[in-house]
């Protein structure tokens, strides 16, 4: 088996446990013509036991038409090069078309209830590490738009897994945190120091309770809310951004939020929740270990650090480049460091000390450093985010746009920008000059 052939056996993998779009994989140069049949036999044993037959489809099986859609494509392609379709390919094909049912998964419980038709994505990281989602590919379901993953959670995944030390070590809140992908994919990573999913929904509350119990199985506490990954502390906590009391939220470093803007009737809402967290008492978390980390910062960590040191604004224009590439799989292809790497030379010509100010509301070492919100909302209407941009600033609440990225799940599917803005409550210093 040639290194190609490995190499592309393993993107087929992960294309097809992401349901990446049909249209978009390409069986052809695996299948060329001037293969041999022997060749061409063991290619598609690799290649089904590395998709269909892989122990996470079996766990977690893709929704039952993509699968029978992925092995048709494959077969045709087999075909049209001349070849001869292995024995076991066609056997599960045609056993998949007497199947009625869409997937296992809708049999199992509410969460599939009507035609919601509930199946698995299994996302790749970058790292090669899997989060797996049970989703849905409705875009609302049950009167609710958080059973599918939306294009602004990948985004800010991929921003905070290029610029770690937002969340490294800190205690993360995500409001509506829908299916998970965000969340997870730091945690799985070993980013923050506790993490706590927040969602108002039964039904997303549902699939995310199941979507963190069969990522991070590890250690659930008797609560059944609470969960140890490593030295991750996860919580799943119902938050309505309605009715949010002070007493409702965790003590919080950072707070994470993905395609939350969307409802006006909401946003004053919104708001109150945000002003609620980034104004709660209590320390900033700067526990021994993380300042350890920050301390042996190497000059590419630089990087990094001035992201989160104040100085995501001034990154934008930088990022803009690496912002027309498709971000994380399930999606892309592309590894995410490669779309980071662009703008990786000119930042860190940056002095170290430039990267720091001292009132930077991600530093765990700065002085009177301030809680920081991160929100990442796809434009569709950009009146809508001007207008809830605006609500903010109304309750003197500072927002930053720190970058737009683009993103598309394949070549087939249609390109989405995503905002990202940075939310701080206001900075004391700058209120007590104001006043004097
Ligand atoms: C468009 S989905 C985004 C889900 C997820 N963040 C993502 O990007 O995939 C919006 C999420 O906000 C949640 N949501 C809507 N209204 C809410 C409210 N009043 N309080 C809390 N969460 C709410 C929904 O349940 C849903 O999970």
């Amino acid at each position: 088996m040639s290194e190609s052939d490995l190499f592309n056996t393993k993107q087929f993998k992960q294309k097809f446990l992401a349901m990446y779009p049909i249209e978009d994989i390409s069986f052809k140069e695996s299948f060329a013509a001037e293969k041999s049949y022997v060749e061409c036999q063991e290619l598609q044993k690799l290649l089904i036991e590395g998709t269909v037959l892989s122990d996470i489809a079996k766990r977690y099986p893709p929704k039952a038409s993509y699968v029978k859609a992925f092995l048709k494509s494959l077969i045709s392609e087999i075909e049209v090069q001349g070849h001869e379709v292995s024995e076991s390919i066609y056997t599960l094909y045609t056993n998949l078309l007497g199947e009625e049912k869409e997937s296992p998964c809708c049999l199992e419980s509410t969460f599939c209830g009507g035609n919601s038709g509930g199946f698995y994505r299994t996302y790749t990281l970058e790292s090669g590490k899997h989060v797996t989602l049970r989703e849905t590919s409705n875009l609302v379901v049950d009167g609710t738009t958080g059973l599918r993953t939306w294009q602004a959670s990948h985004v800010l995944l991929e921003f905070l897994l290029e610029n770690p030390s937002i969340v490294q070590c800190k205690r993360v809140v995500e409001l509506g945190a829908g299916l998970g992908l965000l969340g997870l994919g730091l945690i799985i990573e070993h980013l923050p120091a506790a993490y706590t999913f927040t969602d108002h929904h039964p039904a997303v509350m549902d699939a995310l309770h199941h979507n963190i119990c069969i990522n991070i199985a590890q250690c659930q506490h008797q609560d059944g809310k609470t969960w140890e990954y490593e030295d991750c502390i996860v919580r799943l906590v119902p938050l309505d951004w309605q009715s949010t009391t002070a007493a409702d939220v965790a003590a919080c470093d950072v707070v994470l939020a993905a395609d939350v803007v969307f409802d006006p009737r909401l946003f004053p809402a919104l708001r109150h929740t945000l002003s609620i967290l980034l104004d709660a008492p209590g320390d900033l978390q700067s526990t021994p270990p993380c300042d350890a980390v920050a301390e042996s910062i190497s000059s590419s960590n630089v990087v990094k650090s001035g992201l989160m040191n104040g100085n995501l604004s001034s990154a934008s224009s930088l990022q803009s480049s690496s912002s027309m590439q498709p971000s994380l799989s399930p999606p892309s292809p592309l590894p995410l460091s490669s779309q980071a790497s662009s703008l990786q030379p000119s930042l860190s010509m940056q002095p170290q000390q430039s990267l720091s100010p001292p009132t930077s509301p991600f530093s765990s070492h700065s002085v009177g450093a301030r809680r920081a919100a991160l929100l990442a909302a796809t434009v569709r209407n950009e009146d809508n985010i001007n207008s809830f941009v605006k609500c903010l600033e109304d309750a003197s609440l500072e927002v930053v746009e720190v970058e737009v990225r683009c993103y598309r799940e394949a070549p087939s599917r249609p390109l989405h920008s995503v905002k990202i803005f940075r939310i701080t409550p206001p900075d004391p210093s700058t209120l007590s000059r104001s006043s004097e």
